[in-house]
């Protein structure tokens, strides 16, 4: 057991018996905070979504829903976050008055039915609510899933609600104004987030330590190198709560500074391995447009808000989204140990399933992505369900012509090997060849001999294959010779 504090809904509070693996649910639930609730317990139905008070990168804070399933609680040591319970006004009973505009809008335009997803749905709607940027948009430019006041729908995109049907969620999400100057959640945006800070909880089972330092978690890493690392939890979570595996050591890395920034340099951009996707997709807003087509399709705002790039990497997983993305910008990696830092092109980073050149007590620091970019790219990502969900199979392209000849090209592959891989025997059969319909076929032919697919419950081999192929015809249909900039005429 041990101790740590935290805020929620105001009020500071201390618990010196937190065990190591106690998620923040279950740790809220157990005060009385009942609002949220298990639904899925693997991030996917968001009962379970509470608000963080997160840096905005301005200075001020930002009210950020995250899946409290997910994270340990020691992970929000010395944190301050909010319940469904603490957006309304009235401790007690109270009336429709005394509701927060999300709840009052959800209860009046009947966006609730038996209830159990409500608490979740306010809170990643009040994380919408306050949303900075958000603004009232004119009737001309309103976007699909975006209302006329500015909210964005997929901010709801990790809610799910089995009784109630969306619709009037919908209408109460879109019925928001946008929040009262002297709104107190608002007042608090303009303050800093709660510092980090050093945790270190031991129990006989187990150890949670949040170090202070990069050097602090190199020297500790070097010594455990079994340890977990755990940066949004959004893997570690799931294999806690589905798989009760309990990790002996957790070394918290998300809070730390050495690896939560992005730098643009002449030659290439640097993304901190444990900035989360929604930071890189704020910060980045659009500047790698290969990027801006992999965020929306990477699960839901509600994971996004704590999942990152460091971890997607970690696993090794063949299915991660963001390597066959990060393989055709030609990435690579900053891994930093005890030892020193080294760079790793991604192309040489997995060497079986789930297996990597990662060294014992080595860590992601950064991805680092050479400039200038490719001029013209896609990433196509096959799933059952069009948002949230894993892929079954994703390509990404990254193609640049020249006088209608490709000058140079890169293809990630995803979901069709042990590994992520480079279709290196696509990319040879476009390499200085006309961008000609006939190029992308021969293009496409080679792909699908270059994996070796696997028949699982997501998909069977020979579809993965078909995938592959249509994929490549594809990026050409939509970036035919006609339609590109600098293309042959
Ligand atoms: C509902 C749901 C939907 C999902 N949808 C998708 C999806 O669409 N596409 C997809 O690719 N993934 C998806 N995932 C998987 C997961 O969100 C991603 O893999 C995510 O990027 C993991 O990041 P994290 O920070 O949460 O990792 P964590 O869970 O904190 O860590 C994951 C692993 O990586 C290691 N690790 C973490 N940081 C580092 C680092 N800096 N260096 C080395 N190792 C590190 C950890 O030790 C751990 O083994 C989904 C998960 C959930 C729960
Ligand atoms: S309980 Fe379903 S996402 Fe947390
Ligand atoms: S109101 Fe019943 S699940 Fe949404």
């Amino acid at each position: 057991m041990g101790s740590f504090q935290i805020t929620v809904n105001g009020q500071p509070r201390v618990d010196d018996d937190v065990p190591v693996h106690l998620n923040l649910l279950d740790w809220l639930r157990g005060l009385g905070l009942t609002g949220a609730k298990e639904g899925c317990a693997e991030g996917e139905c968001g009962a379970c979504a509470v608000l963080v008070a997160r840096p905005d990168g301005r200075g001020g804070s930002r009210w950020t829903s995250v899946n409290a399933c997910l994270t340990p609680a020691l992970a929000l040591d010395g944190q301050e976050l909010v319940t469904s319970e603490g957006l309304g006004s009235a401790p007690g009973p109270c009336t429709t008055e005394d509701l927060h505009p999300v709840q009052r809008e959800m209860a009046e335009r009947g966006g609730s039915q038996c209830g159990f997803c409500t608490p979740g749905f306010v809170c990643s709607m009040a994380a919408e609510y306050y949303r900075p940027e958000r603004a009232p948009l004119p009737a001309a430019e309103k976007e699909a899933e975006m209302g006329e006041n500015g909210f964005d729908l997929h901010a709801l995109s990790g809610n799910l609600c089995r009784c109630t049907g969306y619709r009037p969620i919908k209408d109460a999400a879109y019925a928001l104004g946008i929040p009262e100057p002297e709104d107190p959640l608002l007042e608090r945006q303009a303050l800093a987030a709660p510092p980090a800070r050093r945790t270190e909880v031991r129990t006989t089972a187990s150890t949670f330590l949040r170090p202070a330092t990069v050097e602090e978690l190199a020297e500790r890493y070097a010594e455990h190198p079994d340890a977990t690392l755990l940066a949004g939890a959004t893997d570690v979570g799931v294999e806690v709560n589905i798989r009760h595996t309990r990790p002996r050591l957790l070394l918290a890395i998300d809070h730390l500074e050495e690896l939560r920034s992005l730098r643009f340099a002449e030659d290439h951009v640097e993304l901190g391995a444990a900035m989360t996707l929604s930071e890189l997709e704020r910060s980045l807003a659009g500047r790698i447009p290969l990027l801006a087509q992999l965020f929306p399709q990477f699960a839901s705002r509600l994971v996004r808000n704590s999942a990152t790039l460091g971890g997607n990497l970690g696993t090794g997983s063949p299915i991660g989204d963001s390597a066959p993305v990060l393989l055709a910008l030609d990435a690579s990696l900053v891994l930093f140990s005890a030892s020193g830092e080294r760079t790793v092109p991604l192309s040489e980073y997995f060497t079986g399933y789930r297996r990597t050149v990662r060294r014992e007590g080595e860590f992601l620091r950064a991805v680092r992505i050479p400039l200038p970019l490719a001029e013209t790219t896609a990433f196509y990502k096959v799933a059952k369900r069009r948002f949230d969900d894993i892929s079954s199979v994703s390509t990404a392209f990254a193609l640049q012509l020249e006088e209608g000849r490709i000058s140079s090209v890169r293809i990630g592959l995803g979901g069709v090997a042990a590994t992520p891989l480079r279709a290196r025997a696509a990319e040879e059969a476009l390499l200085d060849r006309p961008w000609t319909e006939e190029t992308a076929r021969e293009a496409s032919v080679a792909m699908t001999s270059e994996s070796t697919p696997m028949d699982d419950h997501r998909a069977s081999a020979r579809y993965r294959s078909a995938m592959l192929e249509q994929s490549m015809m594809r990026f050409f249909a939509q970036h035919r010779p006609s339609e590109h900039v600098g293309a042959s005429r």
